[in-house]
């Protein structure tokens, strides 16, 4: 059946109210647990905690080179600052001076002789109030001797190419032979910007030291986990005296899957040495310099194809800028060449990564984890085919897309050498086609642009097929911790993090469809690696998938217990015991779910349960390039039209229109969100936020007012938003449901691509604008005045 996307989605203040169901079931539009309290400002955050008396605030003394021996530090002047109790450089850590992630040893907590970007932490001064901190930390005087640094991807290129974390090699078929055979041939140089996270909430975190060197930590993080175990080394204690607790974040976007060790570090360092619980907020520009971004990227690609757009082989190298520190930057890379095929099949292909050292800030995780970069990429090398054939570039993306049928028409094996075998995009796109209006817009633009001089529209509709599961397969895991109270109440905890994006909300769904009670009956509570131990970090798209699993795990382990007790107590049998709407059956008695828990609870039934999951069929040799990383795959499609001014290079986007792929979706109100938000954050990423250092290595766009995010006034004009229906996940995930959390972000690439169109119309279509990223006005007419020279260089044929 033919989704009908123009039905809205129900709003979220009218939950289904049908007498049948209970109240936010699974696939209900629910809205988000807190949003009452996101608004009213009762919502807790780290901040927002009351302080314990005694509390100290803690502050970082930074480097202001990006590469130097320290010879001397005089730290007397913040010892003596109004205010201050203690100072802690490397030689006060007790245990490893080191807060590398994923057992990493590269990134110290404090740099000691050596300091590798502006930014880098050198001290950290605790004082009585948070003021007192921020001042002190400024009175350092550090005699530093300057050495070269490397600062930028092209520097890194040049001489000896330092690498912080091993390449990944992808091969399939011989890219060389079927590059050298294929009737075409092209190749070109792509360079994408990085991203700076600017979550809401900046990086915060408080220690609270409890007996025998004990120590809680309430922290903004996406892996409390790992937050434990660096605490544990920093502290050299055991991982069992560590308790790490979060409630909710203001936003994390992958900035807090690593980032947050530092500051959770930090204030249990002051907390273990001076008995006093302790906090550390740094103000926004700090945040700014002291964690990563996402990776900015130079791509060479050389791609051949045949007469009709069909690509015969690539080969790209995608270089990484780093920073000083392996981090996540690995995995990043990694997963920008599990992506250069985008939705598209390459018969042969070279794909390689050079993720450099560089002595700025070391990159990390954000929102697509290096996938956003490989599509980008992708994209380019079809733009560039279309234009070379004097083709509609969407005709050139569904002639390249995956095959449907991975049985026989031989358009199924990725770079990876894992079979796609649940392809839709040819159906998906068709219905935006039609549903957008592709074609017929395409001939009113063709005809505005005909009659326009200085503004210039473009249009363009782009694909996402992002790979769902962690490629570190031991990621793929986690637990739950289900209570149900003699009063009928039930209190879901599990391993993962709330950050805005509504998995607390989607997994108290999946427990009170489990029992058959209304949401309101399931208490969410704060996630606590004491309550939930050895989880992973909430990233990679997967918290819903892994932890709604292991939720339901649990609560199925407490019902089976409870269909037992009831079909022995009252003599029928078990399938003769039925949950229903806050009721329960059994055989012809009716009772309350409450009754039944109490009737058990004095029988001995034991009515708390973990779950557990872990994602079956995933398995990845990174060394041989082979395997099946991802569990499934989840897509979408976005058409965007913008208008351009070409004397200026300022433009508008007039109207998106977006289909995208949850399989049976959890939530569609929180996925149209997820759908909304990350759109806007892609298309902030690939159009007006540019990170820009000086030549000493120094981040000169470190607030908003000189780092520009998307703003309600930048969204499209028109915005049409839908969820591909009829659309189940063929693999059994949690209630067939997709992830949705990172894959939208890539439909931002509409958006670069309608820029790139409406640049090309000027010359006719006939040459490929290559529009790099960020497309911020500046870097539109940069290209538009590039074009022009091109195309006085090559007359029209
Ligand atoms: N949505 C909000 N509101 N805030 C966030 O920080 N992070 C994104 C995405 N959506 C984020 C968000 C990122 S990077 C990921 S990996 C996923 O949410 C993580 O959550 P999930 O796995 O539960 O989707
Ligand atoms: Mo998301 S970048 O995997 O935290």
């Amino acid at each position: 059946m033919a989704p009908d996307i123009t039905t809205p989605i129900a709003p979220a203040a009218a939950p289904e109210r049908s007498p049948d169901r209970i109240q936010g079931a699974v696939h209900d539009s629910r809205r988000h647990e807190s949003a009452h309290k996101h608004v009213s400002g009762e919502a807790v955050y780290v901040d927002d905690i009351a302080e314990p008396a005694g509390l100290l605030h803690v502050y970082l003394g930074l480097s202001s080179r990006a590469h130097a021996r320290i010879r001397a530090i005089d730290l007397s002047p913040v010892r003596q600052a109004p205010g201050v109790v203690a100072v802690f450089t490397a030689e006060d850590v007790p245990g490893v001076n080191d807060i590398g992630c994923m057992g990493k040893h590269d990134e110290p907590l404090f740099a000691s002789s050596l300091v590798e970007h502006v930014g880098q932490p050198i001290f950290a001064v605790a004082a009585e109030t948070r003021d007192q901190a921020r001042r002190a930390a400024k009175l350092a005087v550090v005699e530093y001797e300057d050495l070269p640094a490397i600062l930028t991807i092209a520097a890194a290129r040049d001489g000896e190419r330092t690498l912080v974390t091993p390449p990944m090699n992808l091969r399939v078929g011989d890219a060389d032979a079927a590059l050298a055979a294929a009737p075409h041939r092209l190749e070109g140089r792509l360079a994408i910007g990085g991203q700076e996270h600017f979550y809401l909430e900046s990086q915060i975190a408080m220690a609270v030291p409890g007996e025998d060197g004990e120590v809680l930590i309430h922290v903004s993080t996406q892996h409390p986990t790992e937050v434990q175990h660096i605490v544990a080394h920093v502290l050299d204690l055991p991982s069992a005296a560590v308790t790490v607790e979060v409630r909710r974040m203001g936003g994390g976007f992958g900035g807090k899957e690593t980032q947050s060790n530092l500051f959770a570090a930090c204030t249990a360092l002051v907390a273990g040495r001076t008995g006093r619980a302790a906090k550390l907020r740094p103000d926004r520009d700090d945040d700014f310099q002291i964690t990563g971004k996402r990776h900015d990227f130079e791509i060479d690609y050389r791609v051949g194809f045949d007469d009709s757009g069909l690509i015969q082989g690539v080969d790209m190298l995608f270089a990484a800028r780093a920073g000083y520190a392996a981090d996540l930057s690995g995995p990043v890379t990694d997963r920008a060449l599990f992506h250069a095929d985008n939705g598209y099949f390459y018969p042969a292909a070279r794909l390689q990564s050079l993720p450099l050292k560089t002595n700025t800030v070391s990159n990390t995780a954000f929102r697509g984890f290096g996938g956003p970069q490989g599509m980008v990429a992708a994209e380019r090398v079809i733009d560039e085919i279309a234009y070379a054939l004097g083709k509609d570039p969407l005709e050139i993306r569904k002639r390249n897309f995956y095959g449907s049928d991975p049985g026989t028409d031989g358009r199924s094996l990725t770079p990876y050498h894992q079979t796609v075998t649940d392809n839709i995009l040819p159906e998906l796109v068709a219905q935006l086609e039609e549903s957008s209006g592709y074609w017929t817009r395409r001939e009113e633009i063709r005809a505005f642009n005909a009659n326009s001089r200085i503004l210039r529209k473009g249009l363009a509709l782009t694909p996402v097929k992002f790979g769902i599961s962690f490629t570190a397969s031991h990621y793929n895991q986690a637990g739950a911790l289900v209570h149900v109270y003699t009063d009928g109440s039930i209190q879901l905890n599990h391993g993962g993090i709330e950050m805005g994006q509504g998995l607390y909300t989607k997994v108290a769904q999946v427990v009170a469809e489990e029992f058959q009670v209304d949401i309101a009956t399931i208490r969410p509570t704060a996630t606590n690696t004491g309550k939930v131990p050895n989880t992973s970090a909430t990233a990679a798209s997967s918290g819903s998938d892994l932890n709604g699993k292991a939720a339901q795990a649990a609560a199925r382990t407490i019902k089976e217990r409870l269909v037992a007790f009831a079909a022995e107590n009252w003599g029928v049998a078990p399938d003769a015991v039925r949950f229903e709407r806050n009721r329960v059956l059994v055989g012809d008695r009716d009772m309350s779910f409450a009754d039944l828990v109490r009737a058990a609870y004095m029988a001995r039934v034991q009515l708390s349960a973990n779950g557990f999951y872990k994602t079956p069929k995933i398995h990845w040799d990174r060394a041989a390039g082979r395997g099946t990383p991802f569990y499934y795959f989840a897509y979408g499609a976005a058409c965007a039209e913008v208008t351009v001014d070409t004397l200026t290079g300022e433009y508008v986007v007039d109207r998106v229109d977006i289909l995208h792929d949850c399989g049976r979706s959890l939530n569609p109100v929180i996925d149209k969100g997820q759908i909304e938000g990350g759109f806007v954050q892609g298309m902030g990423w690939l159009t007006m936020e540019e990170l820009w250092w000086d030549g000493q290595g120094r981040l000169r766009t470190h607030a908003p007012s000189t780092y520009k995010i998307p703003a309600c006034s930048d969204r499209p004009r028109i915005f049409n938003v839908a969820l591909l229906e009829n659309a189940p996940n063929r693999e059994d995930t949690i209630f067939r449901s997709k992830a949705v959390g990172e894959p939208p972000f890539m439909l931002g690439m509409s958006v670069l691509h309608a820029l790139s169109d409406a640049v090309a119309s000027l010359a006719g279509h006939r040459l490929c604008p290559r529009l790099d990223a960020p497309a911020t006005p500046e870097r539109v007419l940069a290209c538009i005045a590039a074009l022009r020279e091109r195309e006085a260089a090559s007359p029209q044929p």
